[in-house]
């Protein structure tokens, strides 16, 4: 038996059953294979069921309100890919007729489209043979050929795509792909792996060396940065103060007022004072949040304050009643102090 062989067996009788498999709608590979850019399988499921009810084709995302796409990436995380795929759906629907093109290199010319998808798309949804490289398989891959190299770099990347295609069946490419993605989850584990269960032990390099646990050899994750910010959880009436951010990180999404840095609490006052122009006061501690972000931690201090009943603060400020706040798009930063404002 060849090592696909093996591997395809495997994947026959312990693959995971996701919604997004055999279902032959490379619209629907494309939304999955973006969800699960740095997102596990069962997160991502409730997501992209109802982003699939919502949006059944490409032509139905193109026409959504992107505030509304954003709403239904509420809580993934990584919003750059809701907007990229927002905007790649307008693309092709636009320029190809909302049919996604077929070829690697012309699906990477859609915004949120790298080498990953492009290869995802073309193998489990177009049955072409090309690699896609993601985490779990540069794992199985390094260690099933004994690369020592560092896998964060390009030039490495492509020689695993290159060992990927070497292997791949040339039939049922995208199920060979997929069953690398789920042995890596379920199996050739970071850390320390069960090869006992493992259908490609028998030829794993890094089993017979014993090096499995040192593989892939990837750079030290650089130390996420540590924010501090007062939010400012401003009511007036029954409504509370929020803006849509316009920063790169969360852009698009609905923030209460944040002032960075800790403040003592005679100083909310101005703080709230300088951001938003409002003379608030009752100010009343809410405690601490906190939320950790791959590159960032914020260290969220939160504050609830009133202003005059029927204050509107200017642009970019709003005043949202709960049920208005309901329907707009709050990262999961946000949660703890959302729980505070209303309650
Ligand atoms: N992770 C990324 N793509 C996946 C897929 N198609 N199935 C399971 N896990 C995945």
């Amino acid at each position: 038996m060849t090592p696909a062989e093996a591997l395809l067996a495997w994947y026959d009788s312990h693959r995971r059953e996701l919604p997004w498999r055999d279902i032959g709608n490379p619209y629907a590979t494309w939304v999955s294979e973006i969800m699960l850019q740095q997102t596990r399988a069962e997160t991502v499921i409730p997501y992209f069921q109802r982003f699939m009810a919502d949006y059944p084709t490409v032509e139905a995302l193109a026409a959504a309100p992107l505030d509304d796409v954003l709403k239904h990436w509420e809580g993934l995380g990584y919003y750059s890919r809701a907007r990229n795929l927002h905007r790649g759906a307008q693309r092709v629907a636009a320029e190809y007729g909302g049919v996604l093109p077929r070829t690697p290199e012309a699906l990477r010319r859609i915004e949120g489209i790298g080498d990953y998808t492009a290869g995802a798309i073309a193998s489990i949804a177009l049955g072409q043979k090309a690699a896609a490289v993601d985490g779990n398989v540069i794992r199985v891959i390094s260690r099933f050929t004994g690369l020592r190299e560092n896998a964060a770099l390009p030039a490495v990347k492509r020689e695993i795509a290159a060992r990927t295609e070497a292997l791949m069946p040339d039939d049922r490419p995208g199920d060979f792909n997929q069953a690398l993605m789920d042995l890596g989850a379920t199996v050739c584990v970071p850390g320390t792996p069960d090869c006992g269960a493992c259908p490609l032990a028998a030829g794993c390099a890094a089993r017979l060396l014993d090096i499995a646990a040192e593989l892939p050899v990837l750079p030290k994750a650089k130390k996420p940065r540590v924010l501090c910010w007062d939010v400012l959880l401003i009511r007036s009436g029954d409504r509370v103060l929020v803006r849509r951010r316009t920063e790169n990180m969360l852009r698009g999404l609905w923030v209460f007022p944040m002032a960075e840095g800790f403040a003592a609490p005679s100083e909310i006052r101005a703080a709230a004072k300088e951001k938003t122009g409002l003379d608030c006061v009752r100010i009343a501690d809410c405690g601490a949040a906190r939320h950790v972000f791959t590159h960032q931690i914020w260290e969220m201090h939160l504050w609830q304050m009133e202003t005059a009943p029927g204050a509107e603060a200017g642009s970019p400020w709003r005043f949202v009643t709960e049920a208005e706040l309901d329907a707009l798009a709050l990262p999961t930063a946000m949660k703890a102090a959302r729980e505070r404002a209303f309650g």
